[in-house]
């Protein structure tokens, strides 16, 4: 796929991916058997992921998102997130699967996860694609992985740098260097589109 030079390289190819994910799927119907879950994601980062994962568990289960919106990107504000659209479906008494994209800090998670567990569901479990352990601020159990990360910016199979690159198929480390802080005449107002 051509791109803009801002992507350097693969991290993970289309077909790692592809094999990851059914090896999630595999683990995911062999530990729900009989318990249709409710997998959760958060738009828009999951949708590709979550399109893959739920062809890859063949058995009966749901499938509900939530979009939210973080306060702002400062260390402060960062684990305080709005919920723009709730759940369709009710997970009270239901064995719930929230699937993310790629937990950094937590904090977002670890926000999200407290909501949803004062709606007394049967049970609660997370599954992320990628995950990067050392830049964690609060732990939070993760049972299942797809890969784990020790740095850099991934865009690509659903995430995004400022709402491009979802559509990659892979997954991209983006150039470092657009990650430096925007110059002041540059400055973005907070938004959403985790
Ligand atoms: P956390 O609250 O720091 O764990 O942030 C998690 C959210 O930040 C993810 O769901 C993504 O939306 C975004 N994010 C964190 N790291 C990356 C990355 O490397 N690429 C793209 N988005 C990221
Ligand atoms: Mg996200």
């Amino acid at each position: 796929m051509a791109l803009d030079g801002a992507v350097t390289r693969a991290a993970f190819s289309e077909a790692e991916i592809a094999e990851r994910v059914r090896g999630l799927g595999d683990e995911i119907a062999r530990d729900y058997v009989g318990l249709e879950p409710v997998l959760v994601g958060i738009l828009k980062g999951t949708f590709v992921f979550m399109a893959d994962l739920v062809r890859a568990i063949t058995m009966p289960l749901l499938v509900d998102f939530m979009a939210i919106s973080r306060y702002g990107p400062t260390a402060q504000t960062k684990g305080v997130v709005r919920i723009l659209k709730d759940l369709d479906v009710s997970i009270t008494g239901r064995h719930v699967l929230f699937v993310e994209d790629i937990i950094d800090t937590g904090m977002t998670l670890h926000y999200i996860l407290r909501t949803l567990s004062a709606r007394r569901p049967a049970s609660l479990k997370v599954c992320t694609l990628l995950d990067v352990p050392r830049r964690r601020l609060v732990e939070l159990p993760i049972a299942y992985r797809g890969f784990t990360m020790e740095n850099g910016f991934l865009v690509g199979y659903g995430l995004d740098f400022r709402e491009r690159y979802r559509n990659l198929p892979y997954l991209g480390l983006l150039d470092e260097r657009l990650l430096r802080p925007p110059s002041a005449s540059e400055q973005v107002p907070p938004s959403g589109g985790a």
